[in-house]
């Protein structure tokens, strides 16, 4: 995704994930493409329903095959997982990718202990013994930032508060040392001073282990802290993507416009309402023709031709900068110019 030419270690192309219900096909992703480098973090962004977890839960296999139509390739450091099978991807869950969630409870159990369970997985990938995985829980819990692991170990969830909670998660994902930690909106519910200590965490351990790292999040802020390269999804689709700079700061697409300008930021005077983005996200069993974010965007009456609405605009991606607006690069320059936000570091 950067213009480096280092080899990706996480490479999408052309994804896609359509699910069978009652109503019909829901197109929750329709052709998505990314690059991931080592070590590097990617934030995606995007409104509730954009397809965001899909595409997680797709690279990482836990999507029901039987319900779930998955077309395009996945490749991680050279092993295609779309493909691969249950018993691969098991493997590879937990040791060389794994998940953390926004709902820490969701993901522990609550008939275990803490220790138990990280250690549980660290025995079942790397085959130490029970004495070797309790030490090694210690010692994670220690890193995360839990005081008196030693004494910690022993508890269940529920004994946890929720940023202790979320610690724990982190520390059991990260037990086997994974290549890659995909990080679905993991502080979305704890508070605000809570959510900067995670995401020092996550920053630290980043930067220990080498760890590369999707964050999805709605929130840009979150982007902004914490991502190299964005991807922005809207209706199972990638609108645009770049550096975090160059997506922040001079956003190409009408609707990541609308993101930054719907965010407060510490300079935003209070008494001025922010822009949320008019309207609603996109039916995925129905999606818009054309340009799916047409119905909501304020520049469409400036493409000729009523192109917004007949015709889908392609994804142009040159050295990891693109974006889906049939906008020309003029019309953009003069639009955008005063309404970019300045989120970005
Ligand atoms: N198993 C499923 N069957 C049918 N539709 C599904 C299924 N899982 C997800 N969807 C639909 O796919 C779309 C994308 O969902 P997804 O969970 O990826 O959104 P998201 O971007 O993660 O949103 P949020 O920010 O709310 O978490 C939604 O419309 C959702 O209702
Ligand atoms: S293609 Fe048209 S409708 Fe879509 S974002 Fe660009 S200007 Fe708006
Ligand atoms: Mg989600």
């Amino acid at each position: 995704m950067t213009s480096t030419d280092q080899q990706p270690f996480l490479s999408v192309r052309d994804l896609k994930v359509h699910f069978s219900t009652e109503d019909g096909i829901v197109k929750a992703v329709d052709g998505l493409s990314f690059d991931l480098l080592k070590g590097k973090t990617l934030g995606i962004v995007g409104e509730s329903g954009s397809g965001k977890s899909v595409t997680n839960l797709a690279i990482l296999g836990l999507h029901d095959r039987d319900r779930t139509a998955i077309e395009g390739e996945v490749v991680l450091d050279d092993k295609e997982l779309l493909t691969a099978s249950e018993r691969e991807l098991e493997r590879l869950r937990g040791n060389k990718m794994s998940m953390i969630f926004q709902d820490a409870l969701a993901s522990l159990s609550p008939y275990h202990t803490i220790g138990k369970q990280i250690s549980e997985t660290y025995r079942k990938h790397t085959g130490a013994s029970k004495s070797q995985a309790r030490a090694r829980a210690i010692e994670m819990l220690r890193r995360v930032g839990i005081p008196q692991p030693e004494v910690r170990v022993d508890d269940y969830p529920h004994q946890f508060s929720g940023g202790m909670r979320q610690r724990a998660m982190i520390a059991m994902a990260l037990v086997c040392d994974p290549e890659l930690l995909i990080a679905d909106e993991p502080t979305t519910a704890l508070d605000v001073t809570v959510q900067a200590q995670i995401m020092d965490l996550l920053k630290d351990l980043q930067q220990e282990f080498g760890t590369a790292i999707i964050f999805i999040t709605h929130d840009l802020g979150v982007i902004a802290d914490i991502a190299d390269d964005v991807l922005v999804m809207y209706g199972g689709r990638c609108v645009e993507r770049g550096t975090k700079k160059e997506v922040l700061r001079s956003p190409q697409h009408p609707y990541t416009l609308g993101l930054l300008s719907s965010m407060p930021s510490l300079d935003h005077p209070v008494d001025v309402p922010l822009n949320p983005i008019p309207g609603s996200p996109p039916s995925l069993l129905n999606p818009p023709t054309g340009c799916r974010f047409h119905p909501r965007c304020t520049f469409a009456e400036k493409v000729e031709g009523g192109l917004c609405s007949t015709e889908q605009p392609p994804l142009e991606v040159t050295n990891g900068r693109g974006s889906a607006c049939h906008l020309t690069a003029d019309q953009r320059a003069e639009y955008f110019s005063d309404l970019a936000g300045s989120a970005a570091n």
